[in-house]
């Protein structure tokens, strides 16, 4: 019976896929730190290695994909038109809690580099891209529910730079909910969907009490997404 039980559970453990980390460029880090920094970290987990077979060439993070210094500068340039706005809590029928968010179309000349650096690595070329970068803040105690994105309004791809804060997105098939994968998102990182991963599974930021990657918690903070998405084709 214990030996059938050890069995079982192994089938059941999930299955783990590692980043391969981006040496940051000139601006970020000191060699050796970044040496010790760029050792494999999971960021990914699902249900089945089958499941990892087939999407996971559909997802990916990148860790560190931007400097503190440019974190900074999207945060100097969001945070006034943010703080205006008040958080958004009470709506029962949005798929977000806790949450302002505003829209940008242009930015300033470093923020400008890196969301450059996130459509070619994103996006194909010539893909048409949705014009302004949607801007997103997650209160503490805020999260997204499952939800897919408006076909009409983006199409195959999603591409979301993270700031403030770690957090956990998981993704669940739509009418299969025994197979799904987390992401770990860490804070700096770019994530990317496509294909089948953004339209046959829902995605969700998981609330700070659920946020717990592969048995270990990952405090969620306030975490600001700068997103880009391109046209429906
Ligand atoms: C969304 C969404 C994810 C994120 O705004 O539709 O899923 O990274 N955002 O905040
Ligand atoms: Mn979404």
């Amino acid at each position: 019976m214990k030996v059938l039980l050890a069995v079982v559970k192994r089938l059941h453990r999930p299955a783990v896929c590692y980043s391969t980390r981006r040496a940051l460029s000139s601006s970020a880090g000191s060699g050796g730190l970044l040496a010790a920094e760029e050792t494999d970290t999971a960021v990914v987990v699902a249900s089945s290695q089958e499941l990892l077979q087939r999407i996971g060439s559909q997802v990916e993070v990148r860790t560190g994909f931007i400097s503190e210094k440019e974190e900074e500068a999207f945060l100097r340039e969001v945070e006034l038109g943010l703080k205006k706005k008040r958080y958004q809590f009470d709506h029962w029928d949005d798929a977000i809690h806790g949450y302002r968010e505003t829209e940008r179309l242009s930015w300033g000349a470093e923020c400008e580099e890196v969301l450059t650096r996130v459509r070619s690595t994103a996006f194909a070329e010539g893909s048409p891209l949705l014009g302004p970068v949607h801007v997103l803040d997650l209160d503490k105690t805020g999260y997204i529910k499952p939800h897919i994105d408006s076909v009409k309004f983006c199409g195959t791809t999603i591409a979301g730079l993270s700031l403030l804060s770690d957090s956990i997105m998981r993704l669940v098939k739509e009418n299969s909910s025994s197979e799904w994968l987390d992401m770990l998102l860490p804070r700096r990182s770019l994530y990317i969907l496509r294909d089948q991963a953004r339209y046959d599974f829902t995605h969700e930021i998981l609330k700070d009490e659920e946020s717990v990657f592969n048995g270990q918690k990952v405090p969620r903070q306030r975490r600001i997404a700068i997103i880009c998405r391109n046209l429906p084709g």
